[in-house]
């Protein structure tokens, strides 16, 4: 028997993505055996080389779909899974309003399809990937997990969707223990420089364009609006370095114990940055000015958006520790490492 295959398993769905990659070098460093399911659809199988260059221990990667109800069946015929933590699906607010199905069939039916599957083979404990987003519109800052749910796109719709069939399944039975975690903005990268965020296409999110505009892939950064009551008319967000949240799942499986049932919880610092904030903590970190220009705003953005990290606190004894120095510095140093990602 080999070194991994006695020790606790985990399957993390979408464990080869921005965030998966970095919860699996979490786990491996932390004594699971995380069996990673992943259709590729975002992510490079150089990933799992660079895990392994961080950790030491290869990567079990099986390539299949969340969607595939075969595949999850044979998957958990051969694994005894404590349990999953599922991050697997799409994630572009924007292109959701052009292919809404894509992300309903992905992300709703994918995530049905995976538990129906935990049902089936009595494995039900579950750290689901939520996204900030459910909070829709919401006008009151900061959000705790008690602000009112609502989205504003097929994205969010379908992640207020996935919550509440979990919601529901807990409800039906108390053997379920599930965590909701309501990501943020996460941003950074592992400080070793070899795992990050890859997007592919031109990045729709501020961390990755600032970062592409400073490797000198994109010209310059647009400012999205600055005209927005906040203080310096940018929008303000609650940027979590990803160290800091693959962290808080770590310690929400660490509450997932009978009686748990399901519960969401914040995983934000609580502190808002605005947009020119970030890009100024970023011209530090890569010691050069970066061009600048302010343009219209985005359809759908709101003018702050930050959490109330309290209950999390409490609940799972986590808070983030790294700040946006911390955040900028590690993704400027994966960014500088691997100009074009993976494929560098
Ligand atoms: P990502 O695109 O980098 O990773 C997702 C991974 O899932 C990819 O490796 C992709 O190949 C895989 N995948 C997609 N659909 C699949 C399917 N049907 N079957 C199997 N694998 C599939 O995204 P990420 O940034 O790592 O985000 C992970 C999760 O966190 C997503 O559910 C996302 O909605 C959520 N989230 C992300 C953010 C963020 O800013 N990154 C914020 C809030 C919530
Ligand atoms: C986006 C998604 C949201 C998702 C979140 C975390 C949209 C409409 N929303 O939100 O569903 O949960 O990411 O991944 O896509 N900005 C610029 N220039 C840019 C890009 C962004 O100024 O090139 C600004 C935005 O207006 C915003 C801030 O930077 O004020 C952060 O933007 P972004 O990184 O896209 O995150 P969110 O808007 O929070």
């Amino acid at each position: 028997m080999s070194h991994q295959q006695q020790l606790p398993t985990v399957l993390v769905t979408g464990g080869g993505g921005y965030l998966g990659s970095h919860m699996v070098v979490m786990l491996q460093q932390a004594g699971w055996h995380p069996v990673v399911l992943d259709n590729f659809s975002n992510c490079q199988p150089e990933v799992f080389s660079r895990i392994e260059r961080i950790t030491g221990e290869p990567v079990t990667v099986v390539e299949g779909d969340i969607r595939d109800a075969s595949c999850l069946n044979r998957l958990f015929d051969s694994y005894s899974f404590e349990l999953v933590v599922h991050f697997a699906g799409l994630k572009a607010a924007g292109e959701s309003v052009q292919q809404p199905l894509s992300y309903y069939d992905n992300n709703v039916s994918g995530s049905l399809q995976l538990i129906q599957a935990m049902a089936y083979h009595q494995c039900k404990r579950l750290v689901f990937s939520s996204s900030a987003t459910v909070y829709g519109a919401a006008k009151q800052m900061p959000l705790t997990e008690n602000s009112p749910l609502g989205a504003v796109n097929p994205y969010g719709q379908s992640k207020l969707m996935v919550e509440q069939m979990l919601r529901d399944t807990a409800a039906a039975d108390d053997e379920w223990q599930v965590a909701l975690l309501r990501y943020f903005n996460p941003v950074g990268a592992h400080d070793s420089g070899l795992i990050g965020e890859d997007p592919g296409g031109v990045p729709n999110n501020l961390l990755p364009f600032v970062a592409q505009v400073a490797v000198g892939r994109l010209p310059e950064v647009q400012v999205l609006g600055d005209d927005y009551p906040t203080p310096d008319g940018t929008g303000v967000r609650d940027y979590i370095h990803v160290m800091d949240l693959v962290e808080g799942h770590l310690k929400a499986m660490a509450v997932l114990t009978p009686g748990h049932g399901c519960q969401a919880y914040n995983l934000g610092t609580g502190q808002g940055y605005s947009v020119l904030e970030v890009v100024r903590a970023f011209e530090q970190a890569c010691g050069k000015p970066l061009p600048t220009r302010v343009v219209a705003r985005r359809e759908g953005d709101v003018a702050q958006c930050f959490a109330d990290p309290g209950f999390s606190q409490q609940q799972l004894g986590w808070r983030a520790q790294r700040d946006l120095a911390q955040m900028v510095t590690d993704h400027w140093r994966w960014q500088q490492q691997n100009p074009q990602g993976y494929s560098s």
